[in-house]
């Protein structure tokens, strides 16, 4: 119980997200975070780059929350990204997020 408390009183790890990301997200959107997995790759649209400085700096946390919990289409982008809100919980999805922030480019 205790380690649960802790947990919930820290925020965002993206540490944590790491292996959700390599397990869930990485066959498409990369290892590197650059939309270039190997399923990625074929996909039209392409997974949405998270290296790109326009992508990091035009979507807020809440944003990418939102398109992870409940689809591309729920954000206006491609339905074949899809709802991790069955599979991961609110707290996995914003380690996620912290985690796609560590790919954005140093300035
Ligand atoms: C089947 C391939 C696939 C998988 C698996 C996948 N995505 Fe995506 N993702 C996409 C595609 C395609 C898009 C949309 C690109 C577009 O429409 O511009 C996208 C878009 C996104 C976006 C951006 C929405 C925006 O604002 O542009 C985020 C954030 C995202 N994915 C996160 C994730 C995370 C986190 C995971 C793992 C939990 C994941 N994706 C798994 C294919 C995938």
């Amino acid at each position: 119980m205790f380690s649960l408390l802790v947990s919930l009183s820290f925020a965002a790890d993206a540490d944590a997200g790491k292996t959700p990301y390599t397990t869930s997200c990485a066959a498409c959107h990369g290892d590197k975070g650059d939309g270039a997995g190997p399923v990625g790759g074929a996909l039209t649209p392409k997974p949405a780059d998270f290296t790109s400085k326009e992508f990091q700096d035009g979507r807020t946390d809440a944003e990418l929350a939102k398109a992870i919990k409940e689809g591309g289409a729920a954000v206006g982008k491609s339905p074949l990204m899809a709802a991790f809100g069955g599979t991961m919980t609110d707290e996995q999805i914003d380690d996620v997020v912290a985690y796609i922030r560590t790919f954005k480019p140093a300035e």
